[in-house]
């Protein structure tokens, strides 16, 4: 878990956020261990603005991960960020089961699951 926490933390330096001036990083890992990282990343549109999370989920798939087993998210902020709406949509869809912790750059962290946070989600069972 450590490990995780620092590469997300690590992918926050990439962040490319002049609107907002809100960096977060994301890292994944998969059932073989593999991690795999993101950074949002802003646009003059603003309605262009890609989130950590769902950066780092479709680069996971993208390259071929495995079964998403947990979900680390970093942000500078004293209570702990939660992904946004949209990335609980897509982290339900892609790493539904996955443990999902929430950290900020002073050692604080909560772990919880995609229930906890996404409660009665619409996903493919519908369909
Ligand atoms: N942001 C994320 O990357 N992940 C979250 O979970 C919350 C929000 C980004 C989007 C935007 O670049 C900035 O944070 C402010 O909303």
């Amino acid at each position: 878990m450590a490990e995780l926490i620092e590469a997300a933390i690590a992918a926050r330096l990439h962040a490319r956020a002049p609107y907002s001036n809100f960096q977060v990083g994301a890292a994944i890992e998969d059932e073989h261990g593999r991690i795999f990282t993101g950074c949002n990343i802003e646009n003059a549109t603003y309605g262009l603005t890609m989130c950590a999370e769902r950066v780092a989920v479709f680069k996971a798939i993208s390259e071929g991960a495995g079964k998403i087993v947990r979900v680390v998210v970093v942000a500078d902020t004293e209570v702990l960020t939660p992904p946004c709406g949209a990335c609980r949509q897509i982290l339900w869809e892609f790493c539904g089961e996955a443990e999902l912790t929430l950290a900020n750059l002073h050692g604080q962290r909560e772990t919880l699951s995609m229930r906890d946070i996404f409660p009665r989600p619409f996903d493919a069972s519908f369909l």
